[in-house]
């Protein structure tokens, strides 16, 4: 069966499913946002923290004291969690019986961590729990909605069009979105570094002094100083930036703005995700070829 759509004089076939597929698909752009809002719910909540330090898989009544909640609220995020396979239900033990009065499910099965949890406790090296945290905080989302004005160029950037100020004036006024950014890019330091170090070593074996460019709080230098302590780091960012920066053995921190000048050194990098990139050469006169 089809259903004929005629629109300014194009006539377009719409198979029966192509029309169901439709609406179906309409759903995933109307509730989008709830994955990252759930899971983001779970991170605050700590459940990913305290499914790794129960050493059996937790059950609903187990977690629900531990978070001190009611049970049925609990549920519905746990089964959202779950048919996302971000947890898994396990058995709690081989042997569990159950109690007479309750179902098997509520006593005998229990949530566990899959790989994907792993990543939102709140330590650990693959950490990523952070950077939900920043890209799911108002600050972040508030410029997606001015995306439209943006496309249309009636504002010259939706991060200032939100908040009144370019992304990073915006953090140095306001610390702790400052400290949700440093975390984040922590998260991603630790992943990226861990994997340089390990797959090209031979790069850090003639530097002695390495600077990193926009290096945050100095995560990825105090992993590479780690890696090779022959070599000294200078970890360059904003004053507010190294201000509250760890201090690391090894490593300096340096406040300035890279467009003035950057600090001497054997080697400069400077690791930032492409959108990044793009971003700064879209408001400096830098040109970036690839
Ligand atoms: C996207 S983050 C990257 C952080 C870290 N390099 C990483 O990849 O995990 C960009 C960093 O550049 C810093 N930054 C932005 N503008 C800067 C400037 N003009 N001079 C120095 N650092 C700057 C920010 O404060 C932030 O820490």
């Amino acid at each position: 069966m089809f259903i004929h759509t005629i629109k300014m004089g194009t006539e377009i076939d719409i198979s029966k499913q192509e029309e169901e597929a439709a609406q179906h698909e309409i759903w995933k752009y109307v509730f989008g946002f709830t994955p990252m809002a759930v899971v983001k719910c779970a991170i605050e909540l700590g459940i990913p923290n305290i499914i790794e330090n129960h050493e059996a898989p937790i059950t609903l009544a187990e977690l629900a004291s531990k978070l001190g909640c009611s049970m049925p609220l609990l549920h519905r995020i746990m089964r959202f969690l779950i048919h996302y396979k971000i947890f898994q239900e396990k058995p709690v033990s081989e042997t569990c019986f159950g109690y007479t009065d309750k179902p098997v499910s509520e006593t005998c099965v229990g949530y566990a961590h899959t790989p994907l949890s792993r990543l939102l406790t709140t330590h650990g090296k693959r950490s990523m729990a952070s950077f939900v945290l920043l890209e799911s905080s108002p600050v972040m989302l508030a410029p997606w909605h001015k995306l439209s004005a943006r496309v249309l160029g009636t504002e010259d950037s939706a991060f200032g069009a939100a908040h009144g100020d370019e992304v990073w004036g915006f953090a140095a006024a306001n610390p702790g979105h400052s400290k949700l950014i440093d975390d984040a890019m922590a998260c991603d330091a630790r992943v990226a570094v861990g994997a340089v170090i390990e797959g090209c070593p031979e790069v850090f074996e003639e530097l002695r002094t390495v600077v990193d460019v926009g290096g945050g709080d100095g995560t990825a230098l105090r992993l590479i100083v780690e890696a090779c302590p022959w070599i000294s780091g200078v970890n360059f960012d904003l004053p507010h930036v190294v201000s509250v920066a760890p201090a690391c053995t090894g490593v300096e921190h340096v406040g300035g703005d890279m467009f003035d000048h950057v600090p001497k050194a054997d080697a400069a990098y400077l690791m930032v995700s492409l959108f990044s990139l793009l971003e700064f050469s879209s408001f400096s006169n830098i040109r970036i070829s690839f």
